[in-house]
């Protein structure tokens, strides 16, 4: 049986991403494809577990991303792997370029460091192609602001610089990658967003 392919989404704070990962599942699995719809930190019990010991108080960055890669070492295993051998497509709402962006060049750990934790505890498995959802930091601030309403959790409270660093990290990943990457606007109508998405989609794969 042909390996299920596995596509990641990602983006920074406040660009709909969650949004556009429902909406994308709903438009593949209307394609007829068998999918897996999932996110991380969390997708298995075990990383579901270890996601509420991340929200619930602040880890120094180093015991955060080994939490990180814990977490998706157990939702690789009992998730993403099973069914990509079983022929099902994943739809990942944030992974490893999320480590990389958050952990390794926004808090400064480094891209070696995170690959090292990849490697043992997700044997460095990569997605087939990765979305990155992008979009002016004014578009998203105003977005934030009528999401949160002051509910900001410890990662959307750790203010501007950092979550421009974010920001520009993953694209710094999308130029090293670019076979790997799909660079896509997230401004503009929601329906759009999708088309954008699913477009890219099948020009990867075509
Ligand atoms: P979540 O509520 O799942 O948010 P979002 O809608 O932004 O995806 O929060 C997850 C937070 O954890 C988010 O701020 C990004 C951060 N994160 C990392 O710092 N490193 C990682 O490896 C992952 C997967 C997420």
């Amino acid at each position: 049986m042909a390996r299920g392919r596995f596509i990641t989404l990602e983006g920074g704070e406040g660009v709909g991403k969650s949004t556009q990962a429902r909406a994308l599942g709903a438009a593949l699995s209307a394609r007829g494809i068998d999918l897996v719809e999932t996110r991380e930190p969390g997708g298995s019990a075990g990383a579901e577990a270890i996601r509420d010991l991340l929200f619930m108080r602040d880890w120094d960055a180093g015991a955060e991303a080994l939490l990180f890669a814990a977490a998706r070492g157990d939702h690789v295993a009992r998730t993403i792997r099973p069914a990509l051998e079983r022929g099902r497509w994943v739809l990942c709402d944030r992974f490893v370029d999320s480590s990389r962006a958050y952990q390794g060049i926004a808090s400064d750990l480094g891209l070696d460091r995170i690959a090292a934790l990849h490697n043992v505890g997700s044997a460095g498995l990569l997605p087939d192609l990765t979305l990155l959802l992008t979009a002016p930091e004014s578009a998203v601030a105003a977005r934030l602001y009528a999401r949160d309403a002051g509910r900001a959790d410890r990662f959307d409270a750790r203010g501007a610089a950092y979550h421009a660093r974010v920001n520009s990290g993953f694209l710094t990943l999308a130029e090293a990658e670019p076979q790997r990457f799909r660079v896509v606007d997230a401004l503009g109508d929601s329906d759009e967003v999708t088309a954008r998405l699913l477009a890219a989609i099948d020009a990867a794969f075509a």
